[in-house]
């Protein structure tokens, strides 16, 4: 039997996004899933002749990055026929109540309503606060938010938020779609 194929096609502001993508094929991976990561700028023209397709973006300014939602619009009728996971980036997504639900879910509700694309499984991930990586405007903007948010705000450093687990639990759901084993 060949192994099943996969495109997985990220938009990444600051290179949290890339590294929850590069987890999600790494664990696709070890699924037998043949994978090809693709940044946004860069991804295929089309995406026939792959049997699964994964989407991940991020939330900025309470939106996924405009060349996501763009890519994800032209494929959306490419992406019918195939299977599709997605997930979501965010700071909101480590609000556990429902009103942090809500939110992180109507953003991906706006994103699927925008390009017409229906994914077969989706997740919403917390993301990071890497300080370090930001030009200063943004740093203190995002202190400020952070601080307002309970969240850290020692800016000194990068703060990984992103439960792994979770992450490893929507590859597995993603590699469930195209029927192959997930590791122990
Ligand atoms: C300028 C800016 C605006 C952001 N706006 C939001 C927001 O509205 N809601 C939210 O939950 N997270 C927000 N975030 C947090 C990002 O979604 C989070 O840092 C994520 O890990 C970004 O991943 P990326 O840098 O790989 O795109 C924002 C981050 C930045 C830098």
């Amino acid at each position: 039997m060949t192994a099943p194929t996969c495109l997985l096609v990220f938009a990444s502001t600051h290179g949290h996004v890339r590294r929850i993508a590069e987890a999600v094929a790494d664990r696709l991976r070890g699924a037998g899933v043949v994978v090809d990561v693709r940044d946004v700028e860069d991804a295929p023209a089309s995406t026939a002749g792959y049997d699964l397709v994964v989407l991940g973006g991020s939330i900025h300014a309470e939106r996924h990055q405009a060349p996501l939602v763009a890519w994800m619009r032209r494929h959306a009728e490419g992406l019918a026929g195939r299977r599709v996971a997605l997930f979501s980036v965010s700071l909101a997504a480590l609000d556990p109540t429902p009103d942090g639900r809500a939110k992180v879910g109507g953003w991906v509700d706006a994103l699927l309503e925008a390009t017409g694309v229906r994914p077969d499984a989706r997740a919403c991930i917390a993301g990071a606060l890497p300080y370090r990586d930001y030009a200063l405007p943004t740093r203190w903007l995002m202190r400020r938010i952070a601080r307002k948010q309970g969240l850290p705000t020692d800016t000194s450093r990068n703060h990984d938020l992103t439960d792994w687990a979770a992450v490893q639990r929507f590859a597995d759901e993603a590699a469930a779609l195209v029927a192959v084993r997930t590791p122990a």
